[in-house]
């Protein structure tokens, strides 16, 4: 199974920014954890950031035909990235939201996700560990083939 792994703007401060919402891990940290856990589960886990919304899309475009699944943490995009979402919408691969922190317990702006209607699910809230259970969720339900809806 192949899986893109989609980290959104910021996210590369990871260990410096926020740690009281993010923690203290380095998304180096965190990848290196991710790879060896994937390559337990059979993935291989191909892992990108981009700061802007068209960068991101651009990467969903390339891989669209070439990856299982997506595990997309999409930054402060998810609130108000409507391209973004539409992105997620004409692409077959289906897409896992992923947030460290739990949106709904921090500002109102952060309670609303526009790409929560395209994606087949969502893990939020348990910090590094959110992307492992991403991960896990997609080996369980399978890649494209597997439901949409679970
Ligand atoms: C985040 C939550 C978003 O609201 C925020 O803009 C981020 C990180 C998270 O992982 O908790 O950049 O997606």
């Amino acid at each position: 199974m192949r899986v893109l792994l989609l980290n959104g703007p910021n996210l590369n401060l990871l260990g410096e920014r926020e740690p009281e919402h993010y923690g203290r891990a380095s998304w180096a940290e965190i990848e290196e954890r991710l790879k060896r856990r994937a390559s337990e589960l059979g993935i291989e886990l191909d892992c990108r950031q981009h700061s802007s919304e068209g960068g991101m899309i651009d990467i969903l475009h390339a891989v669209r035909h070439e990856v299982d699944g997506v595990i997309l943490n999409a930054g402060a995009y998810t609130h108000y990235g409507y391209a973004l979402r539409d992105a997620i919408a004409a692409i077959d691969p289906p897409v896992i939201e992923v947030h460290l922190s739990l949106p709904e317990r921090r500002e109102e702006f952060r309670h609303v996700s526009v790409i929560a209607p395209v994606c087949v699910g969502r893990i939020a809230g348990f910090g590094a560990l959110s992307y492992e259970l991403a991960l896990e969720a997609l080996v369980r339900r399978g890649g494209s083939e597997g439901a949409r809806n679970g």
